[in-house]
């Protein structure tokens, strides 16, 4: 199975066994063009796709060292996502599997970051607890087979990673900065400043009260003292992050009976949440799976995983599928 992923700022391919072993996986990263603007322009993005997509697909072939006659089947992600985007690696999937009469698969993004946990060489089979947490999605959600899940809860205004680079970009951290504030936590108190839990008791997440309290912190201090205080700051910052996500994994496991929590999504590289994900397992005698980094943030390898498990579209049904935005 080839497949494409589109949906945001990465232009991905990567060619996956019926097993689910990764036979190659490309991905190519336009963070580069975005940084100067502080986020991802849509626009910008659906341009770089049009450019790249065609050679990192030559690149996924080569790699897996099998050519499209070979192929089973053609897989992309058709939503969520930003619209232009997810056109660029759809028509370009449908075209592809068009010319060799192959069956297609649409895969929704989100069914691909829990499909990274079945991939070879240490699947992990459901049922498990899911948590997917990036630039523009958090979720909660039970895997109890391979083709589904069932949300549990999911942002209502911001993502995780959204606010993380939003609290980067004031303290000046650059884009995108979760990463930037994951390492200046390391130097700072998280203890320095209060900042609020949103939605307690609740499945669902909210992040821009959270992320209004630190506009209002980092104006109180001022630009000197902000700066004399940024690795307080971040810390304070990224443990009301951590808190939330896990007060809603504790949550969700008081509710359900499973036995192993999954991570996602580019936030799942931040160390503090690693850790106290893996202390909480540890504490309640769970199973802790997280993938490797490059498997959690955005890739084509977990949406052909997906894809293993959709019944596929045979030719030429599939050609007037749309990509969608939103999740429906
Ligand atoms: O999954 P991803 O690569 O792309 C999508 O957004 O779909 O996730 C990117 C997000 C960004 O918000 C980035 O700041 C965040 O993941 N991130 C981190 C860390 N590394 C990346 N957040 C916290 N700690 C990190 N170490
Ligand atoms: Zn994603």
């Amino acid at each position: 199975m080839l497949a494409i992923e589109t949906s945001c700022d990465d232009t991905c391919a990567a060619v996956v066994s019926p097993e689910g072993k990764i036979l190659s996986n490309v991905i190519s990263s336009q963070a580069r063009f975005h940084e100067r603007y502080g986020g991802v322009v849509p626009e910008v993005a659906s341009r770089h796709h049009l450019e790249l997509v065609n050679t990192v697909v030559e690149d996924a072939l080569s790699q897996s060292r099998h050519g499209l006659s070979e192929l089973g089947g053609v897989a992309a992600t058709s939503g969520p996502g930003l619209i232009g985007a997810l056109l660029v690696g759809l028509s370009t999937a449908k075209a592809l599997a068009a010319a060799q009469r192959l069956p297609f698969v649409p895969v929704d993004h989100l069914q691909g970051h829990v499909a990274a946990n079945f991939l070879l060489p240490e699947p992990r089979d459901p049922p498990f607890l899911c948590l997917i947490a990036s630039g523009g999605h958090t979720l909660l959600c039970s895997v109890q087979g391979r083709n589904g899940y069932r949300l549990l809860g999911e942002t209502r205004d911001d993502a995780a990673g959204e606010a993380l680079d939003k609290a980067a970009r004031l303290i000046g951290l650059g884009y995108p900065g979760g990463a930037a504030i994951d390492r200046l936590a390391g130097d700072g108190d998280p203890n320095a400043f209060h900042f609020p839990i949103g939605m307690r008791g609740s499945l669902d997440f909210s992040f821009s009260g959270l992320k209004t309290a630190f506009v209002y912190a980092v104006r109180e201090l001022g630009p000197e003292a902000s700066r004399r205080h940024a690795a307080d700051l971040a810390a304070s910052f990224q443990r009301a992050v951590v808190d939330t996500l896990l007060s809603k994994i504790e949550l969700a496991l008081q509710q359900t009976d499973v036995r192993c929590v999954a991570l996602g999504g580019g936030v799942a590289a931040n160390s503090e949440l690693r850790a106290r994900v893996r202390a909480l397992c540890e504490l309640e005698d769970l199973e802790l799976k997280i993938p490797p980094p490059e498997l959690c943030t955005d890739n084509a390898a977990m949406i052909a995983s997906a894809a293993r498990y959709i019944d596929p579209v045979p030719y030429p049904r599939y050609l007037g599928f749309d990509a969608f935005a939103r999740a429906a």
